[in-house]
């Protein structure tokens, strides 16, 4: 079977049996605890939890996962992966053990028909019931059920969340020759894990404690590359079609053959590898970064880049591999092949941008390690590792990795201390941004309490009750005056930052109590934490308040959300359907819009964006939401949002035909409430990032009266009126520059009827002709003229020339032709005497000028010039 043949098959059994086939989810989960997706089950932590979607209760997916924690490895091994897919079947409170295991038995024995005597399985030491189902019902001998500890039959997605014991079915692929008859306990290489069947009933407290679930579930999860191998029949993944087409084509592009060098298949391998989480991360949403998310696929690429190099490629070409991704990948996986120019584009910027800085880098990083070794250490510093991240873009984990091939360490302790001070550097420039992380603590605290009710898409005052109250992570009872607190309600209508919208600000009250929002965020299983500064009188859990949203504020951010919209559109109709969202901030001032795109956008394009933006809002169309399912949405043609994670039922916001996007925010009822767009600035954030800020309403109108204000006063000096100012400052330029060359031919004229006092002031030195004099008002310019005059009367000589003016001190000198074979070199000669002056110059054999910082020290210069030269002929 084809991997793809496995994956339809797998999805098709078990559609058979009831389960709703889901999509993958995104790699970026849309959970603040979780960097990436893991496994099958983290788009199901709700449902595991008894809090989610309740529609189905069974389900299939083939989940697209990254993990990142073996990634050195990656590339030396048959079956490491920092990308991988997951099939996996779930059940939420409905069917458990004795189902979960007789389907895996059947469709590995019937559908995939792998021989039921290469199969063992292993169970958790305590767990008789998942025993007796594999020794009963399935039938399978005693000696090939093992029992093994909580190390590995024990899941848990983290430090806390839905877990449970496990039982994993293993394929024999038979002993290495000349290594002893072992156990599945004893020999993991010889004993493959394929599947991973795991009785999710617990949820593990931050206390470590383990709590039952309200449910039993099933999570079950099983490696597509490991299969298509043992399938197909090769002993690395790596041999199998789902990354062989891959291989070949990297084969070619660096006419290596696969299969010959061992060194080199390891470097095809990391390339084959990294290439695909390079482009599923950045099809998600994710570009490459120095934080988070971010810095993870920086550090997959570059290691990518790095072995190119070491296959010895000189230019980028990764990014040449993407099509040959979205040939093996797009029938499951349709977004690689919908945003692959988006793809594209960031992995051949980021290569380009590594390629710049990869040689200097890897030159340093040579000779430190042949230092290091020459000095019997073994450890590079961590300041030399600092350098190498900061100034030439080397990820830790790529400096330790080179460093491993040579037997050396490095220090981490002192490189995170270097990592910390520059980012507390970074952090006091942006001091006052006030971003909120929900801690895991948080989130736990939370999980057990109902889902806030989000009333404020068409109420700013609401009544709602307490239900929870929290302090320093804690729970409490009751809070009083001058008291922080965050504050849960079953009711709210304030909005929670979310989808680039910053929270709305406001008051809780009752007769009792005031208490100031100054910031809403909401947990992934939609509590609404209000963060409330308590300004007067008390509050106690189950207490009712009324909550108040200011609604200047709300509308300032309405307006901006809406314009959101239409700027994204406008911006695809202009610049191109490569433009993605790729970051944006609306508050109540003014609206932040990123997007993918490779050039600045210019003067004319900007003009033509706001123009039908605001033409949209002077139709004063009007904003329709409406609540869909997601498949009727995309049909619709709404736009989805990289790295945003949408449930079953969206809410699609649409301006008539022109824009449809798929969006959680408050908007305006009709555009014409936006009043007037105008853009404020158009700039760069990262490679193919651009930026624009944006104003909308009131903050229009206030930009638009600050530039009139700024061509008032020049009117008001120049006293014209608006319309001519152009004319009258390209008269003035006009007239500037007439007056300079003015000037300048009267200095002329000056050096003209000087020139012969200079001439007789000229010395000899070894024969030569020499004349240094200090010209007082001269330019450049009027400069060159007199060395020239000079040039022409004396015939054959040296001419040093200087002046002194502002602070600074410039020097010429000219060589007459006749002198040039004579060892005289105007350049190397004025950059001796630029050092008097404190300064430096050089220029051709024949002219050379130079600028100093001291013009004190010019008469000092001119002086020193004889002696310069006379060292210059002689020497
Ligand atoms: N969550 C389990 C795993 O990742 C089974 O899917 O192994």
């Amino acid at each position: 079977m084809t991997s793809s043949e496995i994956r339809n098959q797998f999805i098709e059994f078990f559609k058979k049996q009831n389960h709703a086939h889901r999509p993958s989810a995104s790699l970026v989960p849309d959970d603040p605890t979780v960097l990436f997706t893991v496994a099958g089950m983290v788009q199901f932590k709700a449902q595991f939890l008894g809090i989610g979607n309740k529609s189905f209760t069974r389900a299939v997916t083939a989940q697209k996962c990254v993990r990142t924690n073996d990634i050195e490895n990656v590339g030396f091994t048959p079956r490491h992966h920092t990308f991988f897919e997951m099939l996996g079947n779930f059940s939420f409170g409905d069917y458990f053990k004795q189902e979960a295991i007789t389907w895996a038995w059947e469709f590995l024995t019937t559908v995939c028909k792998l021989d039921k005597e290469k199969l063992w399985v292993t169970i958790y030491k305590d767990d008789s019931e998942a025993y007796e189902i594999w020794k009963n019902d399935v039938g399978l001998a005693e000696k090939r059920i093992v029992r093994m500890g909580e190390e590995t039959n024990f899941w848990t997605m983290g430090a806390t969340g839905p877990c449970g014991p496990c039982s994993e079915i293993l394929y024999d692929i038979g002993p290495k020759p000349g290594k002893p008859e072992a156990g599945p306990d004893e020999d993991e290489d010889r004993y493959l894990e394929i599947w991973n069947l795991v009785f999710t009933q617990f949820d593990r407290q931050a206390d470590g404690s383990l709590a039952p679930l309200p449910q039993k579930n099933i999570d079950t999860g099983m490696g597509l590359e490991r299969l298509a191998a043992v399938m197909q029949g090769v002993s690395s993944n790596f041999d199998t079609d789902l990354f062989q087409p891959l291989i070949q084509a990297i084969a070619k592009e660096t006419m290596k053959r696969y299969g010959k060098d061992e060194k080199n298949d390891s470097s095809m391998k990391v390339i084959a590898d990294h290439i695909r989480s390079s482009v599923f991360l950045i099809a998600d949403g994710v570009l490459p970064g120095n934080e988070g998310r971010g810095y993870v696929l920086r550090r997959i690429l570059r290691r990518a880049v790095r072995h190119s190099k070491l296959l010895g490629l000189n230019d980028v070409f990764l990014y040449r591999l993407v099509p040959v991704i979205v040939g093996l990948m797009a029938a499951h996986y349709p977004e690689v092949k919908e945003r692959r120019e988006h793809v594209v584009s960031v992995v051949k910027s980021e290569e380009e941008r590594f390629q710049h800085t990869l040689d200097s880098g890897l030159a340093i990083l040579n000779d430190t390690i042949a230092e290091v070794k020459k000095t019997g250490k073994t450890i590079i510093s961590g300041k030399q590792c600092f350098q190498l991240y900061d100034t030439y873009g080397f990820p830790l984990d790529l400096t330790r990795e080179i460093a491993q091939e040579h037997k050396l360490g490095i220090d981490e302790n002192s490189f995170n201390r270097e990592m910390t001070a520059q980012r507390d550097r970074a952090r006091s420039a942006w001091a006052g941004s006030g971003d909120r992380v929900i801690s895991p603590a948080m989130s736990i605290l939370t999980s057990k309490i109902v889902p806030t009710h989000f009333a404020g898409y068409t109420n700013l005052i609401v009544k709602g009750k307490v239900l929870a109250l929290l302090q320093k992570e804690q729970a409490v009872k009751n809070v009083k005056a001058g008291d922080e607190v965050v504050v849960i309600l079953d009711t709210t209508a304030f909005y929670a930052e979310s989808g680039g919208q910053l929270a709305d600000k406001g008051e809780l009250s009752n007769h009792e109590m005031l208490a100031e929002i100054s910031d809403v965020q909401k947990t992934p299983e939609g509590h609404f934490l209000h963060f409330a500064m308590m300004k007067r009188g008390s509050l106690a859990i189950n207490e009712s308040v009324q909550v108040a949203v200011k609604s200047g504020e709300r509308t300032a951010i309405a307006r901006n959300h809406t314009v959101t919209h239409l700027l994204h559109a406008a911006l695809r109709q202009v610049l191109g359907k490569h433009i993605e969202q790729a970051g944006s901030e609306v508050r109540s001032q003014d609206l932040r819009f990123d997007f993918s795109h490779f050039q600045a956008v210019t003067v004319t394009e900007l003009d033509r964006i706001e123009d039908i933006v605001n033409t949209k809002i002077l139709e004063n169309v009007q904003v329709d939401t409406q609540e869909l399912s997601i498949e009727e949405a995309k049909s619709k043609g709404a736009m989805a949002l990289f790295g945003e994670k949408y449930g079953d039922r969206v809410r699609m916001v649409q301006v008539d035909a022109y824009s449809k996007e798929l969006c959680g925010g408050t908007h305006v009822r009709d555009t014409g409430e936006i009043g007037l767009m105008k853009i404020v600035t158009e700039s760069s954030v990262a490679a193919g990032v651009r930026r624009i800020v944006a104003v909308t309403g009131e903050n229009a109108l206030r930009e638009i009266k600050r530039q009139q204000n700024v061509v008032r006063d020049v009117c008001q000096t120049l006293h014209t009126s608006e319309e001519e100012v152009p004319a009258r400052v390209e008269k003035l330029m006009v007239r500037v520059k007439e007056l300079e060359k003015e000037k300048e031919k009267n200095m002329i004229k000056h050096a003209s009827t000087s020139v012969d006092d200079l001439i007789h002031q000229a010395t000899k030195i070894k024969g030569i002709a020499c004349i240094t004099a200090e010209l007082p008002g001269f330019n450049m310019n009027a400069m060159r003229a007199a060395a020239d005059a000079l040039k022409q009367k004396i015939g054959s000589g040296v001419i040093v020339l200087g002046t002194a003016e502002d602070g600074k001190a410039t020097l010429i000198a000219a060589v007459t032709k006749d002198l040039l074979d004579k060892k005289v070199h105007a350049g190397n000669l004025i950059r001796e005497i630029a050092k008097v002056i404190e300064g430096s110059g050089g220029g051709r054999p024949d002219f050379a000028q130079a600028g100093g910082k001291n013009p004190e020290k010019l008469k000092a210069a001119l002086a020193a010039t004889p002696a310069v030269l006379e060292k210059m002929v002689t020497g």
